[in-house]
């Protein structure tokens, strides 16, 4: 294994080969762009980050459950209150769906505010007879399918800061200001998602509730004088894959000396970029925030094992969370090792499943998405790989948003790949739709029900 020096400082991934970085044409400009964010104020405070890592280790314990959620990346073009309000709100009707049936607290962490930087696994796309820059996320280059619009440009990291604060003000403001009062289960739900069978079954849900807050009310605990039930922490989270970017945001904590990336509560890396010798490992395993990992089906005992020994030396519960993303026929196989790997090594981590990046493929249309049944499909064979090994099956992380799209297949509705034309908006992976995402809030509450009744 790499003979990595005990020493960390912000700048150390710069001695490691850093995979995924884009072709700036202009090191100088970036320099500019990167010194300009290093001395702008951080967007999350230290506190706030170990809060998140305390709740964490709770869902290490199995105590609680995580449900991280958001776009597959966060776009300059569809940036308004209306975005940011309608994927809190499913995100909160997801979690109030799975607190309720559950039985357990809900850590929830939005993809949001600094989701924009996307991996790829060609560095150029074939357009007519022209290879040209891939598009790597708003932060970087624009999507239109011309040279000029993919140059990398450093102003783009300026503005994504500046959107990802807008973003996280937003949100602070609708999860602290009322908007997520539990006395407002009921206005959480958008009229698309009303009339379908699982905004049905939601609404049932959602007058339980009520009924129980009247009752709580008249023994004297109203929404009014209890906070927690008129607010909600939602934290922010998103793929550490710019390295500068992150770099210029990270920031000594005052209070404890350690240093915190602070770009987002949680910083995770992905499945082409967790290279143990790789320059991304060398960032997070020096930044005191949570951290996550992705692991795919060719993730080895071994690679496992050595992740969780740099990221996690100390082993402090709520630290560490493994995010595997097998597919739907690898996840059993995949996943057994790795749990019982991690479990006789004594770390404590979090297992998340991201039921999305595994079951991907293109409709004969040629659009990339990905079937309602095999994303449930990964998180039953999560769930069971977990009740095999007597591990806590600690929680999923899903694309999606709030809008109406119709990107991913199936559902209770059944969209079919005729209908894939019709709102196909994401600028990069497929998204569940509103009710998709609440349909899959009440079967994997049924399903992690069942895991521990049995
Ligand atoms: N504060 C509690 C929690 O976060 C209860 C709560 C308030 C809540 N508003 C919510 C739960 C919205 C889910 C969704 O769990
Ligand atoms: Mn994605």
């Amino acid at each position: 294994m790499t003979t990595r020096p005990a020493a960390w400082e912000p700048t150390s991934w710069r001695g490691f080969p850093a995979l995924q970085q884009p072709d700036w044409p202009d090191e100088a400009d970036l320099d500019r762009a990167i010194k300009q964010i290093a001395g702008y104020p951080p967007l999350v405070f230290a506190g706030e980050a170990r809060s998140l890592q305390a709740s964490l280790a709770q869902v290490s314990a199995g105590n609680a459950f995580l449900l991280q959620a958001g776009d597959c990346a966060e776009s300059f073009e569809d940036f308004s209150a209306d975005s940011i309000r309608e994927k809190l709100r499913v995100i909160l009707q997801m979690a109030v769906v799975l607190t309720y049936s559950m039985g357990v607290p809900v850590v929830k962490v939005g993809r949001m505010a600094g989701q924009f930087a996307k991996p790829r696994s060609n560095p150029t796309e074939r357009i007519g007879d022209a290879d040209i820059p891939s598009f790597r996320g708003h932060i970087v280059n624009d999507a239109a399918p011309t040279a000029a619009a993919r140059v990398a440009s450093p102003d783009r990291l300026v503005q994504a800061y500046h959107q990802s604060a807008s973003t996280l003000n937003l949100l602070r403001a609708f999860t602290k200001g009322g908007f997520a009062a539990l006395d407002r289960v009921h206005a959480w739900t958008q009229e698309f998602v009303s009339s379908s069978p699982e905004g049905r079954r939601y609404e049932q849900l959602a007058t339980d509730i009520e009924r129980a807050l009247a009752f709580m009310r008249a023994c004297g605990m109203d929404t009014e004088s209890n906070p927690n039930l008129r607010e909600v922490d939602v934290f922010t989270s998103h793929e550490a894959l710019l390295l500068g970017y992150e770099e210029a945001l990270t920031r000594r904590d005052s209070l404890t000396g350690a240093w915190y990336d602070c770009s987002a509560h949680m910083l995770w890396i992905g499945e082409r970029t967790r290279d143990l010798e790789g320059a991304h490992v060398e960032f997070l395993r020096g930044v005191a925030n949570p951290i996550g990992c992705k692991v795919g089906p060719s993730t080895t005992v071994d690679e496992v094992l050595g992740l969780c020994e740099v990221l996690n030396p100390a082993r402090i519960p709520g630290r560490l969370t493994l995010i595997s993303r097998m597919g739907v026929d690898r996840v059993e196989s995949g996943l057994r090792p790795l749990l019982r790997a991690v479990t006789d090594a004594g770390h404590p981590v979090v297992w998340a499943c991201d039921p999305m990046h595994g079951n991907t493929y293109s409709a004969p249309n040629g659009r990339k998405t990905r079937h309602f049944d095999a994303i449930m499909g990964e998180i039953q064979g999560f769930v069971l790989a977990h009740r095999a090994e007597g591990t806590w099956p600690g929680g999923i992380h899903v694309e999606l948003t709030g809008e109406n799209v119709t990107e991913c297949l199936g559902g209770a509705d059944a969209l079919s790949d005729d209908d894939l034309d019709h709102r196909y908006e994401t600028v990069c992976d497929p998204r569940l739709n509103g009710r998709q995402g609440l349909e899959l809030a009440f079967r994997t509450a049924e399903l992690v029900e069942t895991h521990r009744m049995g």
